[in-house]
């Protein structure tokens, strides 16, 4: 088992930077995520790493080898990409044999491992046809069972699923998985989904424009989000953010905000703060919807209005308004008449509270974090 080490990658495209100082490592046996909104170098990142393109900047280590200089077939690096790239002239058989027949294994030991492969991946009954004749979700196995043939030592997958409707997806995400750990093979794979990124991942890398904004196991990102952009992509429907100004007295802390007074006892203030505009960040689910003001609910409270009501499946979905700031709420008591017009207050718990400088994004950190 290998492991992959990116040291500093920059690639430049004229003045954009596709990627800008990209470190990450992968460590052997892992699942590793690179999860970011369109265009944010999540490509560029693994054809730097294939080696079908040549990085600015920057060091990429298979192993303890640096691969910058290896071409892609000595890279022992299998690729798997949205549109399978199968040839369609082969029947199954021979796509999966094809990269073996290119590095002339003997006949009979192809045919072991195409079937093995292929019993891995339940196609067994698929090996004589041809791609035309397959559906989505078996191209997509043949597509990995030709990368799995070659026992690569590092498998990148980009967006592998997305051609996929959403059963089959949800159903492959968790047949790859289960793949990934029965052959224990190093894996990077890319999504900008951030549910399949949460599902998958042993770790996650979170980006945006070519920087990495965050690493962590899927639980930490979605905990304790480094910036605003993480938190906001992480997560679903996203945490809902109000800015604040916010002024200490001896009494506690207030935080302003069109129109809407925050008030949180000092005993209850524990987060580090160097400007006074500051941005409260609560999940929909955190927030809990009260019927009125309740004495015992310890957190803040805030008065106001059902603007909007959605069916979520198993779930609803409610906007309150406050001030001049709308609150999205999940995880509503079944009990609850989210009635439109309706005055409620919301109830966001001290302990599930976010806060992040406003300037930079960044989390502010408790002070017994
Ligand atoms: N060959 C190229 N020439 C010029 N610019 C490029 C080239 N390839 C990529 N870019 C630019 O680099 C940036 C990153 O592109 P990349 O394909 O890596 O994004 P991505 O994260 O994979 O996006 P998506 O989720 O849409 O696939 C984009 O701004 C893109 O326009
Ligand atoms: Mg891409």
């Amino acid at each position: 088992m290998t492991s992959l080490r990116i040291e500093g990658l920059t690639k430049r495209y004229g003045n954009t930077n596709a990627l800008d100082e990209f470190s990450l490592k992968v460590d052997s046996g892992q699942f590793m995520v690179l999860l970011g909104p369109s265009g944010c170098g999540k490509t560029t990142a693994v054809r730097c790493i294939a080696g079908l393109v040549n990085p600015t900047s920057g060091q990429i280590y298979i192993g303890d080898q640096l691969v910058n200089n290896l071409p892609p077939k000595d890279r022992d690096v299998a690729m798997v990409f949205q549109n399978y790239a199968l040839y369609p002239h082969m029947v199954v058989y021979n796509n999966i044999a094809f990269p073996l027949k290119m590095r002339k294994v003997p006949k009979e030991k192809i045919d072991d491992k195409v079937r093995n492969v292929a019993n891995l991946l339940d196609i067994e009954s698929l090996l004589d046809r041809k791609p035309k004749e397959l559906s989505g979700g078996q191209m997509q196995r043949v597509a990995l069972g030709r990368a799995l043939v070659r026992e690569p030592k590092i498998f990148l997958m980009d967006e592998p699923l997305s051609n996929l409707d959403a059963k089959l997806r949800t159903y492959m995400r968790a047949e790859i998985k289960k793949l990934q750990k029965k052959v224990g093979i190093t894996t990077l794979y890319i999504t900008h989904d951030q549910i399949e990124a949460m599902s998958m991942a042993d770790q996650v890398a979170i980006m945006k424009s070519g920087l990495i904004q965050q690493i962590g196991t899927p639980g930490e990102v979605y905990q304790k989000p480094a910036n605003t952009f993480v938190a906001d992509f992480v997560g679903s429907p996203s945490m809902n953010f109000i800015k604040c100004k916010i002024t200490e007295e001896n009494s506690g802390i207030t935080l302003e905000s069109n129109n809407i007074i925050l008030k949180i006892p000092q005993s209850n203030w524990d987060i580090e703060h160097s400007s006074e505009n500051v941005t409260l960040g609560i999940r929909p689910r955190d927030v809990i919807l009260l019927e009125s003001d309740d004495n015992d609910f310890i957190g803040i409270k805030i008065k106001g209005k059902i603007l909007f009501t959605e069916l979520l499946g198993d779930d609803s979905l409610v906007e309150v308004n406050i001030g001049t700031d709308t609150i999205r709420v999940t995880n509503i008591d079944s009990n609850f008449d989210p009635n439109i017009g309706k005055e409620v207050v919301i109830g966001l718990p001290y302990p599930r509270i976010h806060f992040f400088a406003t300037e930079t994004g960044n989390r502010l950190l408790r002070k017994k974090d």
